[in-house]
């Protein structure tokens, strides 16, 4: 009997997204179902091209063909990706950026624990998988974006309405507070002059349409942060602590912040976990205190998205412009860290959802 495309739809409703609990056909992620004899291929749009489930959903999914309508069956799947949005409307009601699917804060309360290092990272890792991302660098008194992309000289150009067009490096958009404010200006401004300068980074910037647009925010948890917080619409925010008893009490600072602003906490990254010495790598050092960052997440109930290790090499990447991420295979520590992220935010954007849904079903 010929297989029908019902057929392939009713067997691909028996693959649940292990992330979103719910299965792929229910979340409109089959596409393109062409059947030709035994012949059956499709494309899954997954949340995220990072996203970590991805061999296990493409086996799942051949499973339920060859069990559930025909055992010689020849399947191609196409997995694709559609990365959803958990850009709100901001607090004047206007949508800010209607381009940028995602805008992610990372964040930490104390300085020097790897905030820039983790961001830049973090982008870099998530370009490789296919996303379009931006970084932006709204640290005016310490920016690290054109240290860690090695674009030190290098200034964004502005087209002739005036908007700022972000530099490309790593496939990676940026713009820097260093690209514009030098050291010494910086010092003097204020809360409100640091907000509408990011604004203007984000709203007078070309950054065409993205899937992740990650914000390296300043250390502290003071009014700077909260307000550019509650300047943009955020998806979500990172914290980056190591285990550090006095950068675990800034870093709890940062969730409460966060929290009280409605914005979710993505999760908890501890940086500076550990030390192996390359030249005795059956050693392990707990330089700044074991799992504490890890601990904090549980007591906060916050997703941990992972350890980072004390490395040369990370230091020697941003120090050189040439984030360690770009060189990492698939099992490297940014490359793992941002399918965590990436996948805290599919979870994120499709909990919101039924919330939607269920206005709809009242007006
Ligand atoms: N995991 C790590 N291994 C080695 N060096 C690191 C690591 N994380 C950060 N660093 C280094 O520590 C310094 C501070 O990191 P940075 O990312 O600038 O911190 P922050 O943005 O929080 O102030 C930088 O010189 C950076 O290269
Ligand atoms: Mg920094």
């Amino acid at each position: 009997m010929a297989i029908t495309q019902e057929q392939v739809l009713d067997a691909l409703k028996f693959v649940i997204d292990p992330d979103l609990g719910k299965d792929l056909v229910t979340l409109n992620m089959i596409d393109d179902i062409k059947i030709d004899g035994k012949n059956v291929a499709f494309t899954v749009n997954l949340t995220t091209p990072a996203c970590p489930m991805k061999d296990q959903i493409h086996r799942a999914c051949e499973n339920a063909i060859k069990e559930l309508v025909d055992k010689d069956a020849v399947t191609k799947i196409n997995m694709s990706s559609k990365v959803t949005s958990g850009g709100g409307i901001s607090s004047s009601g206007d949508e800010l950026l209607p381009q940028v699917k995602n805008i992610i804060a990372v964040a930490s309360g104390k300085g020097g624990v790897g905030k820039s290092t983790v961001a830049a990272n973090l982008a870099v890792a998530l370009a490789k998988t296919g996303a379009s991302v931006g970084l932006v660098d709204t640290d005016i008194y310490g920016p690290s974006v054109p240290t860690m992309f090695g674009v030190k000289n290098e200034r964004p150009n502005i087209n002739t309405q005036r908007k700022l067009i972000p530099l490309e490096k790593h496939g990676v958009k940026l713009l820097s507070m260093g690209f514009l404010v030098g050291v010494d200006e910086a010092v003097v401004w204020r809360g409100p002059m640091v907000s509408s300068a990011v604004k203007q980074f984000l709203t007078e910037a070309i950054w065409g349409s993205l899937d992740y647009l990650i914000m390296d925010l300043p250390p502290g948890t003071g009014d700077i942060q909260l307000t550019i917080v509650q300047t943009v619409p955020l998806s979500g925010a990172v914290i980056v602590s190591t285990p550090q008893d006095v950068a675990l009490d800034d870093a709890r600072k940062g969730v409460a912040m966060f929290r009280k602003v409605n914005v979710p906490v993505l999760g908890i990254v501890e940086n500076m976990a550990y030390f192996i010495p390359p030249d005795a790598p059956d050693k392990k050092y707990y330089i700044f205190g074991q799992d504490g960052a890890r601990n904090l997440a549980e007591e906060l109930k916050s997703p941990f998205l992972g350890e980072i290790p004390l490395q040369q090499p990370i230091r020697e990447g941003g120090d050189s412009g040439r984030p360690v991420a770009l060189d990492e295979d698939e099992n490297g520590t940014f490359t793992l860290l941002a399918q965590k992220v990436a996948q805290q935010i599919s979870i994120r954007n499709a909990g919101m959802s039924p919330t939607e849904k269920i206005e709809i079903q009242f007006k």
